[in-house]
Order: structure tokens, then C-alpha cells, then sequence
């Protein structure tokens, strides 16, 4: 099987006024479908631009990045809109949740952009909440939950419009490492479930929960496992 995720010496360089910033130094990364792979790395190593590479929020400098064998440099603004839409789900370590509408509300924004009825989105939004333990929750605000239950909301929103990726750039800073371990079996449960998952993190614990673990430093990768 070919795979799904391919980087061949993918370099990103940041122009900072006079100054360029390498973030990353030729990556090569190979995924396939239904993986579950932990990248470590400390601050300031690459690993948010990394992900916003892997998820076409961003694109490299130079090398080749093929997504499901087709060249992300060679799409154009609608294509890589609609990968960001249907292919990718994100969760990061802020949650960006809007604070003042319910849990479900939350959910179902993203399925605004496809187009999904009014009805089907809050079912579906109320059935995701229960996948990642939130049923009880649909109705509380987001200022009304905890930091773990947040994040549960937006691994929800992430799956809204049924990923084939979900990736995750430090999804347990802003928790303590117990809500942490439980947002780390949410995402083992959805690998389970066939989902291929890439989570980026500077947290030791992160990396027991991956198939496979990346290391990142300096803007350069190595793997082990
Ligand atoms: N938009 C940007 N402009 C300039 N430099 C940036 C930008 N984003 C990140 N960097 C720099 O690139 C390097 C890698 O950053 P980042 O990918 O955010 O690392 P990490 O997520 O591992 O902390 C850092 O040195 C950072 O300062
Ligand atoms: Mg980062």
C-alpha cells in the first residue's frame, strides 16, 4: 500500500524582517493510512510547523510533500481548502472554543461548510460529543467545562466532517498529566477505530501512547519504533 503522508526534504524558512528562521532543515516523513505516530520534540524544534505543513495550512519552502500520492505544491488554493475541510481534523492546545454557545454548537461548526442541514448537524454533533464521554455535556457552555472536557469538545469539532487525519499539535499542555492521559486514550480509541492520528508534543508521557514516535530537534527528524 502506498502511503498516505510523504515528505521528501521538506524545508520551511521564515523571513523575519533581515533574519531567516530554518524551522525545518529537510524533513522526510512516511505515514500509512491508519497509523498512529507521536512526534517529540522540544520547544521551538519544528513541530507546529511540521503539522501545519502535514495539514496544508502551510506549505513547505522547498521539497515534496505528497498527500494520498498527489503533490501538495502543485494544488491550488481550492484544492488544499478543500483537504483542510474533508481530509484533516485539528485540535490544538488552546481549544479555540467559542465560550458562549453549547458544547454541540461547538461541534458543529465545522459541518457548516458542508453543507449539512441544521437537523443532521446537531445530531451528529450530539452523537460525537458521546464518543469522546461528553453526552452529559451538550448543553454546558464551554466557560462551564474543564480544561480536559474542552479538549474532548474539540476532538469532537475535529471529527465533524469525518477526518481521515486527525492531528493534534500538544493537545495536553494545557492539561494536568491525568486529563492528559485521558485525552491520549481518546486518540488511541480512535486509531482503533482506523483513524490515522499524528500528535506532536514536548510531553514524555505522549510518546506511550503512539505506534510509532518521531523525533523532531532543530527542524530535523529522526524515528524510532
Ligand atoms: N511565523 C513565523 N515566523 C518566523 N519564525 C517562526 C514562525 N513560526 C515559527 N517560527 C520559528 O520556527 C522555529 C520552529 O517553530 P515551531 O514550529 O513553532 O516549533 P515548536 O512547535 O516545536 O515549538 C522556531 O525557531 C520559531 O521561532
Ligand atoms: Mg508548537
Amino acid at each position: 500500500m502506498s502511503s498516505l503522508i510523504q515528505m521528501i526534504g521538506v524545508k520551511k524558512v521564515y523571513q523575519l524582517g533581515e533574519t531567516e528562521v530554518h524551522a525545518l532543515r529537510g524533513v522526510d516523513l512516511e505515514l500509512k493510512k491508519g497509523k498512529f505516530a507521536c512526534i517529540l520534540g522540544p520547544s521551538g524544534s519544528g513541530k507546529s510547523t511540521l503539522m501545519h505543513i502535514i495539514g496544508c495550512l502551510d506549505v513547505p519552502s522547498s521539497g515534496t510533500y505528497y498527500l494520498e500520492d498527489k503533490s501538495v505544491g502543485e494544488m491550488n488554493d481550492d484544492e488544499l481548502a478543500d483537504i483542510r475541510k474533508d481530509l484533516v481534523g485539528f485540535v490544538f492546545q488552546d481549544f479555540y472554543l467559542l465560550p458562549d454557545v453549547p458544547a454541540w454548537y461547538n461541534v458543529s461548526l465545522p459541518m457548516i461548510y458542508n453543507r449539512v442541514s441544521p437537523k443532521e448537524r446537531k445530531k451528529r454533533a450530539i452523537e460525537l460529543l458521546g464518543r469522546v464521554g461528553l453526552g452529559d455535556r451538550i448543553y454546558h457552555y464551554s466557560n462551564q467545562l474543564s480544561g480536559g472536557e474542552r479538549q474532548r469538545i474539540a476532538i469532537a469539532r475535529a471529527l465533524a466532517n469525518k477526518p481521515e487525519i486527525l492531528l493534534a499539535d500538544e493537545p495536553t499542555g494545557n492539561l494536568d498529566s491525568k486529563r492528559g492521559e485521558e485525552i491520549m486514550e481518546i486518540f488511541q480509541q480512535l486509531h482503533e477505530e482506523g483513524k490515522t492520528v499524528i500528535v506532536v508534543s514536548h510531553e514524555h508521557y505522549v510518546a506511550e501512547y503512539g505506534e510509532i514516535r518521531i523525533h523532531i530537534e532543530d527542524g530535523l527528524i529522526g524515528c524510532e519504533g
